[in-house]
């Protein structure tokens, strides 16, 4: 396979302003505010239910997340994210990971298994200086997954990173060592293609040594 001929790594998207402050929580039962999110998702966004009700399960007490794919080669998919947040403790102590990619539109989903390794830095360096300079600063004065007292917290935090870049220039808010890229090299693929009579299709790929076993999974 041949480099992807998108251009994911320059994909941004825009989350907006919707601020999530303790003191404005329309509830303090994790429960009722579910309920509340998944209302304003279905009054609010112009999605169906059945948009919104896809959810990714996870068991033997693994934790998961979203992260923004940076890169897909033929040996894996890389990401960027800090070494020191929940994650990456989690990954230093057992670098088994999967992903699961879930394409609506088109009724697709893709999981991939297979054993994390950290990115060269070179990479990583690479990465981050393609971001915007607000992103970079974000990420460097963030301790990921660290509690910190509240949002005024890390709003100084990053007044003092803007002031640092206005005044020696943007090349000053440098790559942390704490953050640097993964790649989750697969071991395991799965591309399951829905159908409407619910007769789906699954295949998957298993390595074996060095090359792919083929299977078709019952739906
Ligand atoms: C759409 C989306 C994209 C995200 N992309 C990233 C990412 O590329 N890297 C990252 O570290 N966190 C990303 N996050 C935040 C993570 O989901 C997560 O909150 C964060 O990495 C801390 O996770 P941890 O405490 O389990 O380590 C993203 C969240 C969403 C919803």
């Amino acid at each position: 396979m041949e480099t992807p001929s998108i251009d994911i790594q320059n994909i941004r998207a825009q989350y907006g302003n919707t601020y999530l402050l303790e003191e404005n929580l329309p509830s303090t039962n994790p429960f009722t505010l579910f309920d509340i999110w998944f209302r304003e998702v279905a009054s609010e966004t112009g999605l169906t239910l059945e948009e919104i009700s896809p959810v990714c399960v996870s068991e033997l007490r693994p934790s998961s997340r979203m992260v923004l794919l940076k890169d897909y080669t033929p040996t894996g998919f890389s990401f960027c994210s800090n070494y020191s947040s929940r994650k990456g403790s989690q990954l230093d102590e057992n670098p088994n990971a999967s992903m699961l990619f879930y394409w609506p539109k088109v009724n697709r989903q893709v999981r991939v298994e297979g054993v994390v390794e950290k990115l060269q830095d070179e990479k990583a360096v690479n990465y981050w200086n393609q971001r915007p300079l607000s992103s970079r600063i974000s990420s460097k004065l963030s301790v990921q997954s660290e509690v910190v007292p509240d949002r005024q917290y890390l709003e100084a935090k990053r007044t003092e990173l803007i002031e640092l870049a206005e005044r020696e220039g943007s090349h000053a808010i440098t790559k942390p060592d704490s953050w640097g890229g993964y790649h989750l090299v697969p071991r395991y693929f799965e591309f399951w293609q829905g159908q409407s009579d619910r007769l789906h299709d699954r295949i998957v790929f298993e390595r074996d040594v060095d090359v792919w076993l083929l299977k078709r999974l019952s739906p």
